[in-house]
C-alpha cells in the first residue's frame, strides 16, 4: 500500500501554510500574512519536531537506550510531544511541569502514559524557584544535579540546552517555508520560548537570503510577573529574551539571528486568536495569537505595503479551553 505511515515519527512536519485572507481584507493590509500552522502536527503542537528530533539524537549517539525513562522540565507542548513518542517508541516519561499549566496538558500527558510532577512537588526545584525568584534556568541545573544525577538509565532531553532543538528548525522548519513560497519570504515572525524556532528558522531563511527580517517576540510588561502585578495572565511557553541577564536566556536562542524584537501583551494575543478564528476558521493557541499580532503591525507599515510575512503559530487553541483566551467577557 501506497501511503500507509508505520509510526507517528512519521508524521511530524511538512504542515501547512495558509493565507489570511479574509483576515487581511478585513483590516486592509497591504501585506500578506501567511501562517504556518503547527497544529497539523500529529500532536498540535510545533514541538513534535524536536520531541522526535532530541530522542533520535539520543539514540544516534547512545545516550538513549530501550528500557531507558525519558525526563523533561517543560511548560507543556514539549512534554506532550515527548509523551507521545516515547509511548510509540517504547520508552517510559517523566516530566517537571509549571504548576499554572492549563489542566488539559497534563491529562493529555497522562493519557500518553507519562508521569507529571509540578515543579512545586520537587523540593531541590521548589527551593531554587523561590530563592531565585523563578530562575528556571536555574532550577534546571539545581534538578539535574541534585537529582537526575542520582538515578540510572535516564535520559534528559533539557530543549534549553539541546542543540537538536535549533537544529530541527533549520533542517526542517526553515526549508519547508522557503519551498513553499518559492522563496517569496520577507519577514519571518516567531516566538520566543527556548528560541529553539526563531534561531533555527531564522538562521535557514538568512542562509538563503540574507535580506529576509527576523522578528522575535518577547511578552510586554504587563505579561510578565512584576512587584505590582505578581500573577498576569502569562503567554504559556513564550519568555522574555531581553532585559533579563543573559544567564537566564536558554543557551538554544541565538541572540544574533534576530533584526527586531516585538512585545506583545496576552490581551492583544487573546484578541487576534478571538478574531482569526471567526475571520478565516483556524483555532490556534495564545502565542500564535501574539505572532498574529506581531505580524499586523509590522503589516500595518508603510515599508511593508506588498510583502510576505510568514508567522509560525506554535499550537492549537483546543489546548486553552479551561483559560481566557476564548472567554470574550474577558478583556485584560
Ligand atoms: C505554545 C508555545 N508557543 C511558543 C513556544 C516557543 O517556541 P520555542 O521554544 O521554539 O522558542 C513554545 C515553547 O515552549 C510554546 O509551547
Amino acid at each position: 500500500m501506497g501511503k500507509v505511515n508505520r509510526s507517528i515519527t512519521e508524521l511530524v512536519g511538512k504542515t501547512p501554510l495558509l493565507e489570511l485572507v479574509n483576515y487581511e481584507k478585513k483590516n486592509q493590509l497591504d501585506a500578506r500574512i501567511l501562517v504556518k500552522l503547527e497544529y497539523f502536527n500529529p500532536n498540535q503542537s510545533v514541538k513534535d519536531r524536536i520531541a522526535l528530533a532530541m530522542i533520535e539524537d539520543a539514540e544516534k549517539k547512545g545516550l538513549l537506550k530501550p528500557g531507558y525513562t525519558i525526563v523533561e522540565t517543560t511548560s507543556g507542548n514539549t512534554g506532550i510531544g515527548l509523551a507521545a513518542i516515547a509511548a510509540a517508541k517504547g520508552y517510559k516519561f517523566r516530566v517537571y511541569v509549571q504548576d499554572n499549566v492549563s489542566q488539559e496538558r497534563f491529562q493529555v500527558i497522562h493519557a500518553f502514559g507519562g508521569e507529571t510532577i509540578k515543579l512545586s512537588e520537587e523540593p531541590a526545584i521548589a527551593e531554587v524557584m523561590e530563592a531565585t525568584n523563578g530562575d528556571f534556568i536555574a532550577a534546571i541545573a539545581a534538578l539535574r544535579e541534585k537529582v537526575l544525577s542520582k538515578e540510572k538509565d535516564i535520559f534528559f532531553v533539557d530543549q534549553t540546552a539541546n542543540p537538536a532543538n535549533p537544529g530541527i528548525h533549520e533542517a526542517t522548519t526553515g526549508p519547508e517555508i522557503w519551498e513553499d513560497t518559492e522563496g517569496q519570504v520577507d519577514i519571518l515572525v516567531a516566538n520566543v520560548g527556548t528560541g529553539g524556532t526563531v534561531s533555527g528558522t531564522g538562521k535557514y531563511l538568512k542562509s538563503k537570503n540574507p535580506n529576509v527580517k527576523v522578528v522575535a517576540i518577547q511578552p510586554g510588561e504587563n505579561s510578565l510577573p512584576s512587584e505590582t502585578n505578581p500573577e498576569p495572565e502569562e503567554i504559556t511557553g513564550v519568555h522574555p529574551f531581553e532585559g533579563v541577564p543573559t544567564e537566564r536566556v536558554p543557551s538554544t536562542m541565538d541572540l544574533n539571528i534576530y533584526d527586531e524584537k516585538f512585545e506583545v501583551e496576552t490581551i492583544d494575543a487573546y484578541k487576534a486568536a478571538r478574531e482569526v478564528a471567526k475571520t478565516d476558521g483556524i483555532l490556534v493557541g495564545t502565542s500564535s495569537g501574539a505572532a498574529i499580532k506581531a505580524a499586523t503591525e509590522l503589516a500595518k507599515r508603510p515599508e511593508n505595503k506588498g510583502k510576505t510575512i510568514v508567522a509560525v503559530l506554535p499550537d492549537t487553541g483546543l489546548r486553552y479551553l479551561s483559560t481566557n483566551l476564548f472567554n470574550e467577557e474577558y478583556q485584560g
